[in-house]
């Protein structure tokens, strides 16, 4: 494992796009602005888990535990064990759990089986066939409890996922400027009484 790449987080992230395109998904780390527009959707109860799906370099890691999530709530999944180190070293207190997300019910530690109140998810999901975006869908669904909404991270205005095709609801919660490319944020549930409610904390 290449964990010796030293330079900036934008640099490692960079040097993962090129050995994983279709995997990382962007050349670049999300912004600031980006990343806090995320973070504001994440709600959960006390002692609830956050999980974020593609954590990458961390931006919206630290950008949801600036946003008063606790660090010992927040797992963060991600596959390129480059990127898994970093985020290890870099927020030791969160929890890393370096594989895919389609293996997550293996990955998962037992305090937050049944527990977890909100997914956040930056994978690339466009780049996904239908099969692997159901997968996923399914996989973040079973996590949740039903009248939870899960959030996406999209470069672009439209769905990124078939809500309806996927039987789901979705509705676009979030746009910026502030990114390259410029981004959006999706809220999808099973249950459209999920989405009635605005992003809270
Ligand atoms: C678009 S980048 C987002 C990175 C970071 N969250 C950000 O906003 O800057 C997508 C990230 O998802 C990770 N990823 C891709 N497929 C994955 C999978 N199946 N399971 C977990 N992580 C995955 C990539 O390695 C990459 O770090």
């Amino acid at each position: 494992m290449e964990i010796s790449e030293g330079g900036t987080a934008k640099g490692l992230f960079f040097r993962r796009f090129l050995a994983h395109p279709t995997r990382v998904g962007s050349l670049f780390p999300s912004s600031r602005a980006l990343s806090d527009l995320i973070a504001a959707h994440v709600r959960r109860a006390d002692g609830e888990y956050v999980i974020e799906i593609g954590g990458g370099t961390g931006t919206v890691t630290q950008a949801i535990l600036s946003s008063g999530v606790p660090a010992d709530k927040l797992m963060v999944v991600e596959i390129d064990s480059v990127m898994a180190e970093f985020l290890r070293k870099t927020y030791p207190a969160v929890t890393v759990l370096e594989g895919s997300v389609f293996d997550i019910k293996e990955l998962l530690p037992q305090p937050a089986i049944g527990n977890v109140g909100c997914v956040v998810c930056e994978l690339p999901v466009t780049l996904l066939p239908l099969e692997a975006q159901k997968r996923l869908v399914e996989t973040i669904v079973s996590l949740l409890p039903r009248n939870r909404p899960f959030f996406v991270l999209t470069h672009g205005l439209g769905s990124p996922i078939p809500a309806k095709k996927l039987g789901l609801v979705g509705k676009r919660t979030g746009f910026t400027l502030r990114n390259f490319p410029p981004a959006s944020v999706w809220s999808y549930a099973r249950d459209p009484e999920a989405l009635k409610e605005g992003p809270t904390r």
